[in-house]
């Protein structure tokens, strides 16, 4: 099978994007990164990119009047690409709807909550002031409502009684490291699907996604 073609877009560490060329590297994701796009200069993970000799692009959302006209310019630099999958990887831009169905079914992200639970920004704190017992990440295709699109895969983490947000978010990372290069590989592999805001894998209707424990 030929390798899928992927962007990915971030906005800061870029330790997902990390994890998801390891795999390529490893043999064990059939892709090439195109590009790693970023809407900060100064985002870590575009030295990530660099170091795996990926091309990359900084669109600074600052120097656009509106977020339409921002989207349009990501748009422009991803088409002349033509990705299969373009992957949110810590992008931190709420996308226009004009963007996000131009590339519906195709377009994912991984959100630091068991979704859908904790949509929106500071999950960590969130979990921690309701003393709920379990947290985690969810990979989802990206939907014009923000964080509401369909589940792929979810990491689950337990939260132990000593934790603050910093280590909370660590071991959160740790399990986002495993299911987004998995989400990835099914993705490359055609073997999920969106239709009709529902998740398909392998043809079959996914009634609940996956979900993978950290074990420590
Ligand atoms: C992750 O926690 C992800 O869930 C959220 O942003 C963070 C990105 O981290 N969307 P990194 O840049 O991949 O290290």
């Amino acid at each position: 099978m030929s390798k899928s073609r992927l962007i990915v877009l971030i906005s800061g560490s870029g330790s997902n994007l990390q994890a998801i060329i390891d795999h390529i590297d490893a043999g064990e994701i059939n892709a090439n990164i195109l590009s790693v796009i970023s809407n900060k200069a100064n985002a870590y993970g575009l030295e990530r990119a660099k170091a795996a000799g990926i091309a990359t692009a900084i669109v600074d959302h600052t120097q656009y009047d509106s977020r339409e006209l921002f989207d349009q310019s990501l748009a422009e630099i991803i088409d002349q690409s033509s990705p299969d999958i373009i992957i949110l990887a810590g992008f931190m831009r709420i996308l226009t709807e004009t963007f996000v169905m131009r590339y519906v079914g195709k377009l994912i992200n991984i959100h630091p909550s068991l979704l859908p639970l904790y949509r929106g920004l500071h999950t960590h704190k969130r979990a921690l002031q309701d003393k709920t017992t379990q947290h985690g990440a969810s990979v989802h295709f990206v939907t014009p409502e923000l964080d509401a699109g369909a589940v792929i895969v979810q990491g689950v983490v337990s939260i132990k009684n000593n934790d603050n947000e910093e280590t909370l978010a660590a071991r959160v990372h740790q399990i986002e490291h495993i299911i987004y290069p998995q989400a990835v590989k099914l993705l490359t592999e055609n073997k999920v699907e969106l239709k009709a805001d529902h998740v398909y894998i392998n043809n079959q209707l996914l009634q609940q996604p996956k979900q993978y424990y950290l074990k420590k």
